[in-house]
């Protein structure tokens, strides 16, 4: 699907953005491991996550999911090391967090199960997850480090962890994998990536400990009850239209129940350094995750250096935060974010790519880019390159090109957000 996207003169609104995709996936597979129904409202209609939920399925958790944009669904657990040998391939589609958190899943069970996915993640380092729980007793075989992964799970031993590249990913896969290992797993970071797996264990009473950088749990397959979860607004995808409201002149936008975990706020830090009028209200705690609203407006924007333990804070908005930058007086430097290049493609050279058709000045660098600004953005036609983060944030572009603006593949904007080109019409004032 092409999608053509016109300028705007000037956007206004509020609204409510579809659940968190993180958080999602991990309120499934916590879900399929606790003892008990959970009930979880607002899951997010993400493709990635119904790859997560039909994954689950397949390894005999029944779980119901209405099809409603901002979602309830019903997970029937298992209890943990209740799953059941699948009868077929474990198909994660594009998603690596599917991939990688059920890897860790699948490590602690008398089994062997395949994970597999599409082209895009059949190509993403899966080693990073394999060495660790290899270390932990499991045998995991794989071409090159990449998926297919045909895993043998069985009694896993505990590890104490360092994490060689900052992921979230592989965090949740060990913590998950030591939910069903003997003793105590410990990992260890160097830079704070999302949670979201933290958060929801404790919520859900299960035994995890966290002190300083280290994150341990206990394991002996130790019980937890399930509980309701509600799933947060994702501000992933809230980025998408507060981004639009600084760059569009006379901008204001509203999003409504957005998740605001530190450790994913990195990209509103940035939008104030920008100049960007960004105010939170509301703020309140739903179910351990900080929650608010987040109004943005349009600003003349200021160049910002961005790099360290502030890159995986907004590791998922950094391409986004390049379209910004072409309108930012001076020279933006992201740096630190080679991880952008193994995402589902190569983040750096498609949005370099993409932001030179469109007349920006951009120069890709090994870990991120720089960016002279400003520079009046024109329409052209850009490729996805298979990503759903490429696809939105150049529709945000095509706002203040001059013309028009042509997505090609457009629908892969569905991977984290189906209905993202309607709400943003909704938002032409
Ligand atoms: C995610 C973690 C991040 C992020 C991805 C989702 C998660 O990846 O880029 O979109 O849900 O844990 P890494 O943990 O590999 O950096």
């Amino acid at each position: 699907m092409q999608k053509v996207i016109k300028p705007a003169k000037k956007l206004r609104g509020t609204i409510k953005i579809p659940g968190d995709k993180s958080i999602s996936h991990r309120a499934l597979i916590l879900g399929a491991l606790a003892e008990g129904v959970s009930q979880i409202e607002n899951l997010s209609p993400a493709q990635d996550v119904r790859s997560t939920a039909k994954c689950l399925q397949s390894l005999g958790a029944s779980i119901q999911i209405d099809e409603s944009e901002y979602a309830k669904a019903r997970v029937e657990g298992r209890g943990v090391g209740g799953l059941v040998a699948p009868s077929t391939n474990l198909d994660a589609g594009n998603s690596g967090t599917t991939m990688r958190l059920l890897a860790g899943v699948l490590a602690g069970y008398p089994f062997t199960a395949t994970l597999t996915g599409d082209e895009s993640l059949r190509k993403r380092p899966m080693k990073r997850v394999i060495e660790p729980l290899i270390q932990m007793g499991a045998l995991v075989e794989s071409q090159n480090g990449l998926a297919p992964l045909k895993i043998h799970g069985g009694a896993l031993h505990n590890v104490r962890y360092e994490l060689p590249v900052a992921s979230s990913q592989v965090k949740s896969a060990i913590l998950l994998a030591g939910l069903n290992a003997c003793g105590e797993t410990i990992v260890i970071e160097n830079a704070p990536t999302r949670d979201h797996t933290e958060r929801m264990l404790t919520y859900l009473e299960a035994p995890l400990r966290q002190s300083g950088r280290c994150v341990s749990i206990q394991g002996d397959s130790v019980q937890y009850r399930a509980r309701p979860i509600k799933v947060a607004g994702d501000i992933s995808s809230a980025a998408f239209f507060l981004a639009a409201a600084a760059l569009v002149p006379d901008s204001k936008i509203t999003v409504e129940d957005v998740g605001l975990n530190p450790t994913r706020t990195g990209f509103l830090d940035v939008l104030q350094e920008m100049g960007v009028p960004v105010t939170i209200q509301n703020r309140r705690e739903v179910c351990n995750e900080p929650w608010g609203n987040i109004t943005a407006e349009s600003a003349s924007l200021k160049a910002v250096t961005v790099g360290g333990a502030l890159v995986p804070r907004m590791i998922d908005e950094l391409p986004m935060l390049a379209v910004l930058a072409t309108q930012a007086q001076g020279k933006t430097v992201i740096r630190d974010a080679q991880e952008l290049r193994v995402k589902e493609t190569d983040r750096i050279s498609a949005v370099a790519e993409n932001l030179k058709l469109m007349g920006a000045q951009i120069e890709a660098q090994p870990d991120g880019w720089i960016i002279q600004g400003p520079r009046k953005l024109k329409g052209a036609r850009v490729e996805s390159y298979g990503d759903h983060r490429i696809v939105m944030a150049f529709a945000v572009a095509g706002l203040i090109a001059e013309g028009e603006t042509v997505i090609e593949d457009a629908e892969w904007a569905a991977i984290s957000f189906p209905s993202f080109f309607e709400k943003l019409e909704l938002m032409r004032a």
